[in-house]
């Protein structure tokens, strides 16, 4: 597929939706990049600015503002950001109802229009989200995927780096499970340019860091007050969109539909996973320490439990 027939669509033009419509034009990853939101002037206004910016940048996509699901038809990639961020003092799971009730209509759409596009879910509460998006849309699980472990992970190698004073980009981290309070960060699986992250920083600075990460949407969202973080999240979701669309094959941790992996049946959750044009195209499964699957099952336990909120609102 060149990127000459290749088109995008964000759903949601808030600010994760405009930041990542603006990446996907500026690495040039679709001829068109559809943004639909059910505000008018705000889906129009974003695509016509981002259009204008093309003259100045130089890319050659087509932004596309719209409220009518028939404008993404076709759509090879979905980008869905749509939906409630949280305030200060909310969870994520205090957005279920809101948004579930929008990842239901987004899939409908998705469904009729699309049926054979990929799926990439950012609305929160995202564990939750992306299993509503894979049964609504009835799209195989393998292109249904949920961002989140490529943006906790980000934010674990950026306090590593900045305790360690090496370079983000020499950094791997790794960060599975919920996109929750209840995320499991694997410093034993940290590295910095290959050294093991326990050889160069103290053990309750490495604790701190795994908690400063679990708290890492949280910290900014009360920092923002007014939304939550946009960059980075919109970032991840479009390292994700670009692995598939250019079957890169690259390692990245989402949240992918489990059958049986990590001891999980009919669950997402956030694991090591290969992506490339089919989607999900493979599941690692690295070997986990007790504790580390003690930490599994607990976060396996909190998607349960919105799960079965969303199964008592009748969403499910
Ligand atoms: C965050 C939101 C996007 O973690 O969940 O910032």
């Amino acid at each position: 597929m060149s990127i000459q027939n290749r088109k995008i669509t964000v759903v949601g033009a808030g600010y994760v939706g405009m930041t990542a419509a603006q990446l996907c034009a500026q690495k040039e990853l679709a001829s068109e990049i559809v943004v639909i939101d059910v505000n008018e002037g705000r889906a129009k206004g974003i695509a016509l600015d981002l259009n204008q910016m093309a003259a100045i940048e130089g890319y050659s996509s087509r932004i596309v503002g719209t409220t009518d699901p028939k404008d993404t038809r076709g759509s090879d990639l979905f980008i869905v950001t749509a939906g409630l961020p949280r305030k200060p003092g909310m969870s994520r799971s205090d957005l279920l109802e809101t948004n579930g009730k929008i990842i239901v209509e987004v899939a409908r759409y998705i469904r009729d229009f699309s049926p054979e596009a990929i799926v990439i879910v950012v609305t929160n509460p995202l564990d939750t989200m992306v299993h509503l998006m894979r049964v609504k849309s009835g799209l195989p699980p393998k292109r249904v995927i949920g961002m989140a472990g490529v943006l906790d992970s980000a934010r674990f190698c950026w306090f590593i780096s900045e305790a360690t004073g090496a370079h983000v980009q020499d950094i791997d981290a790794m960060v599975l499970g919920a996109h929750g309070d209840s995320m499991v960060p694997m410093p034993q699986f940290c590295t910095v340019n290959g050294v093991t992250l326990a050889h160069l920083v103290a053990k309750d600075k490495i604790a701190a860091m795994a908690d400063r990460t679990r708290n890492g949407g949280a910290e900014i969202v009360n920092l923002l007050k007014t939304g939550s973080a946009f960059f980075a999240p919109a970032s991840a979701s479009v390292a994700m969109a670009r692995a598939m669309l250019n079957d890169e094959k690259r390692v990245l941790p989402c949240a992918c539909f489990l059958n049986g992996q990590y001891g999980f049946e009919g669950l997402y959750m956030g694991v090591p996973a290969v992506l490339g044009k089919e989607g999900v195209e493979k599941i690692l499964e690295i070997p986990l320490d007790t504790d580390s699957r003690i930490q599994m099952q607990k976060t396996a336990g909190a998607i349960q439990k919105d799960l079965e909120l969303l199964r008592n609102l009748a969403l499910l």
